[in-house]
């Protein structure tokens, strides 16, 4: 789907949408529509229901005039009017109009008591319309079945419409790097395996970015027993990706291996997690063809940073295994050698993002000494009980860190909580004959699991993201459809934007 700007003005044809305000209150847009069709908007929505609150709209069917609807969608309340309600407009006008018109002629107005410019509301609202076009169809071999492909282009007509392109182009970006993460957490584990995904990953070289894929023999090399580990009941071999892309110029005088250290992120990619061993119940053992979710944020951040040429210095590094059982599978009771050199006792061979988070953290860490270190998992269902699925959980050794993410996620609506890290819950997971246990008692699996990643992190500034009740979405939302969400690449890029870039 297309997304172009183009200065106000009331169209001749076609089908327009204008805004309407809590309490019937036209936007100037809709009262200039009102008038060119003398007064048949303020009629219908007299006769309708239609108040003008948020998530409701009206469409006036002008049968014979060349304009060939008008669609009346709820600002709702002005003061409430502020960018994440002008994306969620934005993914509203497009789930409503998808299936009915090719062009949708979206008219923007400044509004009084709204503090963005009449360009901002249209670069939200863009970015809002492009995140909700998501669709993921490519093994729906009917035509019917892509009934809401009819849409093909969302043009903002908005004064300054050359400073709101500008405005929208990088996000534009980012919103490439989201869609890029949706198809890959979409794929199904027969067709996206370590092998594929990191051929995916690959992709990425057109961008600039640096992509090296290491396999299972390089990583025996380096003495991945606990990554390794997970990967041996799987005929599928595993390979770690690890992506650099470099944004910041080099400073010239100061300590250059200190300025220019970058900031990592790391991903679970378990592309398919049947439990190993300890397998899972067939109930819903689907869904973990998408526990690979960590991985996909981080490649589709990568694709995103690279896309928008952010003025940073960032590491991607992804594990990806599956998780199957077989006669060579991984046994409750196995211990592994990690590359850090600790052991671990593996009592669940279904606790594995954390066996393969280990060795991917320690690699990390080891190979680029980055000033921070943020790991991204599906991690715990525990999780889920803890925060449903409208936020993800938070673990941080850095409170400054930790909250900078949390302002971030709250900008961009892709929420993140707090969750406690402390030696009562270290201890948990001591081990009688190893250095530690992949799992720790009934309560507070997803803080023992924060836990075990820590063991691997030494005293980098480091964050973990346990994102398995954000990942997929069952209903799906405005500006993210049901299935793949993509949360996390949006987070982190605004992260990057405003804690890495403007101290640059
Ligand atoms: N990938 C799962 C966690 C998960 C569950 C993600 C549901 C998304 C939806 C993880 O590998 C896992 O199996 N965790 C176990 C840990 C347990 C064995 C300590 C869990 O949460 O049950
Ligand atoms: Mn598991
Ligand atoms: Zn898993």
């Amino acid at each position: 789907m297309k997304i172009s700007f183009a200065n106000l003005s009331v169209p001749k044809a076609g089908a327009i949408i204008v805004g309407v305000l809590e309490g019937r209150k036209l936007t100037a847009s809709a009262e200039a529509v009102d008038k060119a069709t003398s007064g048949a908007v303020m009629r219908a929505i007299k006769a309708s229901s239609f108040k003008g609150s948020k998530n409701h709209s009206l469409t006036v069917m002008t049968p014979g005039g060349r304009v060939q609807r008008i669609v009346c969608v709820g600002l709702g309340k002005a003061k409430d009017v502020d960018a994440l309600a002008l994306q969620n407009l934005g993914g509203y006008i497009v789930k409503t109009l998808k299936a009915h018109v090719a062009v949708a002629q979206v008219l923007v107005d400044e509004i009084d008591g709204c503090d963005l410019k009449a360009h901002e509301m249209a670069a939200e609202m863009a970015l809002g319309a492009r995140l909700g076009s998501y669709s993921f169809n490519k093994y729906k071999t009917k035509k019917n079945d892509h009934s809401g492909d009819k849409l093909k282009e969302v043009k903002l007509l908005t004064k300054g419409s050359a400073k709101a392109k500008a405005l929208y182009e990088p996000q534009d970006k980012v919103a490439d790097g989201v869609f890029f993460t949706r198809d890959l957490v979409s794929e199904p584990a027969n067709v996206l395996y370590p092998e594929s995904l990191a051929a995916q990953a690959k992709s990425l070289a057109k961008l600039g970015i640096k992509v090296e894929v290491l396999g299972k023999a390089q990583m025996k090399r380096l003495g991945m027993g606990a990554l390794l580990g997970v990967a041996q009941g799987s005929v599928n071999e595993p390979k770690l990706v690890v992506m650099q892309y470099t944004g910041k110029p080099k400073r010239k005088g100061s300590n250059p291996s200190k300025a220019d250290a970058p900031v990592a992120f790391v991903g679970k990619g378990v592309t398919f997690d049947s439990g190993g061993i300890s397998i899972k119940p067939s109930a819903g053992m689907e869904d973990m063809k998408w526990d690979m979710g960590g991985a996909g944020v981080v490649i589709g951040l990568m694709k995103a940073l690279a896309g928008r040429k952010a003025k940073v210095n960032a590491v991607g590094v992804v594990g990806l295994v599956e998780n199957m059982p077989s006669g060579s599978a991984q046994r409750p009771g196995d211990v592994v050698t990690s590359m850090s050199g600790q052991t671990i006792e593996v009592l669940n061979t279904d606790a594995e993002g954390r066996l393969v988070l280990a060795d991917a953290l320690h690699y990390t860490k080891d190979r680029f000494n980055p000033h921070t270190m943020i790991d991204l998992a599906t991690l715990t269902g525990a999780i889920m009980v803890a925060l449903g699925t409208h936020y993800a959980g938070l673990f941080s050794n850095d409170d400054e860190l930790a909250w900078d993410l949390v302002n971030a996620g709250r900008e961009v609506g892709e929420r993140v909580w707090t969750l406690p890290l402390g030696p009562e819950y270290d201890k948990m997971i001591n081990s009688d004959i190893a250095d530690m246990q992949n799992i720790g008692d009934r309560w507070g699996g997803s803080i023992t699991a924060a836990q075990f990643l820590k063991r691997f992190v030494g005293d980098t500034k480091w964050v973990h993201l346990d994102i398995a009740g954000v990942t997929w979405s069952k209903s799906g939302k405005p500006i993210a459809p049901k299935g793949g969400t993509g949360f996390g690449v949006r987070l982190l890029d605004q992260w990057v934007k405003h804690k890495l870039e403007k101290t640059a």
